[in-house]
């Protein structure tokens, strides 16, 4: 079995924006008893033991953790490599000088838009000028920042404006991933989706800007798995590389699979009642698809089944009910067809203009 390499600590699912694309789960009141700062120090120490190098530290909004600056240290001096995941709501310049001398290592803030009204429109918050500060901030402190934008139907259209503006931020990196439709995305899923043609003119437009802007700043563009024949690798494969571990102390094998441990009928497994070691190594929810002896056909037989894992564990539950079916995004999935008719309703040009979408609550927090 590998050692870990990654872990998303997702402290809180409090946050100030409410952005209809988020992934955090729909239940969210059954997230709010946070680990306290002593627990996280403690689970960072097991982390550390089994190897973990990097730690991704999100939510929610980890700004609004106040003890952020005591567990980025506590990371630091465990020798982890630190990345904060920021919407920027918090980060002001007190605390962002504490962060740098606590040893944060990477920040990561989230992009919505290229201009102010739709911005805050996305974000269901006044947000875009802080965004533009925080960016100013973050280059003075020195900090490698890269932004982060969640692409939709509703901003595709200004993906050269966004990355033009990303490039005047100072940027080194600019990832831009098209809607996972896990959470509230889920939700809101036929009034994100974009068009073929939007998705056409995008990857143009990307090409274009990586072409001019050469190594000045790194473009990934993440193709939207819909429009595609075959399935991401998820995670890099069950519990294989990196996992989660969210407000309350659950960990997952990726940062949605609440649901599919429910629907299996098994228990959560917590890092307040298991080691991190345990966990990893020997939970039932670790090992339920670690691998490929679990795989059904056409997965089994597959060539391609060490290098897609058979996709996205999640995606196959909330589009099938069972988690242990191919993705239905692989079009040799027996239940592909579920794509390929959202895919043909997202390019119906009967489809009406885009709508509001619902908005991800703010859950607060209790630790
Ligand atoms: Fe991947 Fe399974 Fe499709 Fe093969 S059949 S490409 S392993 S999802
Ligand atoms: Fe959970 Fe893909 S998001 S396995």
């Amino acid at each position: 079995m590998e050692q870990p390499f990654g872990v998303l600590a997702e402290l809180t699912y409090a946050c100030p924006l409410h952005c209809g694309y988020c992934s955090n789960p729909v239940e969210m009141e059954r997230y709010r008893n946070e680990l306290t700062t002593e627990e996280w120090q403690r689970v960072f120490a097991e982390a550390a033991d089994l190897g973990v190098l990097q730690l991704h530290l999100s939510g929610g909004e980890p700004m609004l953790r106040k003890d952020i600056t005591e567990l980025v240290g506590t990371a630091h001096d465990l020798g982890m490599y630190t990345n904060l995941i920021t919407s920027g709501l918090g980060f002001n310049r007190r605390r962002a000088e504490a962060l740098r001398e606590a040893g944060l290592d990477h920040v990561q803030l989230s992009i919505q838009a290229d201009e102010q009204t739709l911005s805050d429109k996305i974000a269901g918050t006044t947000s875009f000028e802080r965004k533009q500060e925080v960016a100013e901030l973050v280059q003075e402190l020195d900090w490698p920042m890269t932004l982060n934008v969640v692409l939709h139907r509703q901003n595709i259209d200004r993906i050269g404006g966004i990355l033009e503006m990303a490039h005047r931020m100072g940027a080194d990196r600019v990832e831009l991933a098209n809607t996972q439709y896990y959470g509230w995305a889920g939700l809101n899923r036929s009034q994100l989706m974009p068009t073929r043609e939007q998705l056409a003119e995008a990857e143009t437009v990307v090409r274009e800007a990586k072409e001019r802007l050469g190594t000045s700043m790194e473009i990934i563009y993440v193709i939207p798995d819909y429009y595609s024949s075959y399935p991401k690798p998820c995670m890099d494969g069950w519990a294989r590389r990196q996992f989660t571990i969210i407000p309350t102390g659950e960990a997952l094998p990726c940062p949605t699979a609440h649901e599919v441990i429910r629907g299996h009928g098994l228990d959560p497994v917590t890092v307040r009642e298991h080691s991190l070691q345990w966990i990893w190594e020997s939970s039932p929810v670790f090992n339920l698809f670690r691998g490929t002896d679990w795989m059904p056909e056409p997965c089994s037989s597959c060539p391609r089944k060490e290098i897609d894992f058979g996709g996205c564990r999640c995606q196959a539950f909330a589009l099938t009910g069972d988690a242990a079916r191919t993705d239905p995004v692989c079009h040799l999935s027996p239940d592909h067809e579920l794509v390929t008719g959202a895919v043909e309703a997202a390019n119906d040009p009967t489809r009406p203009q885009p709508g509001e979408l619902i908005p991800r609550p703010n859950p607060g927090r209790r630790s």
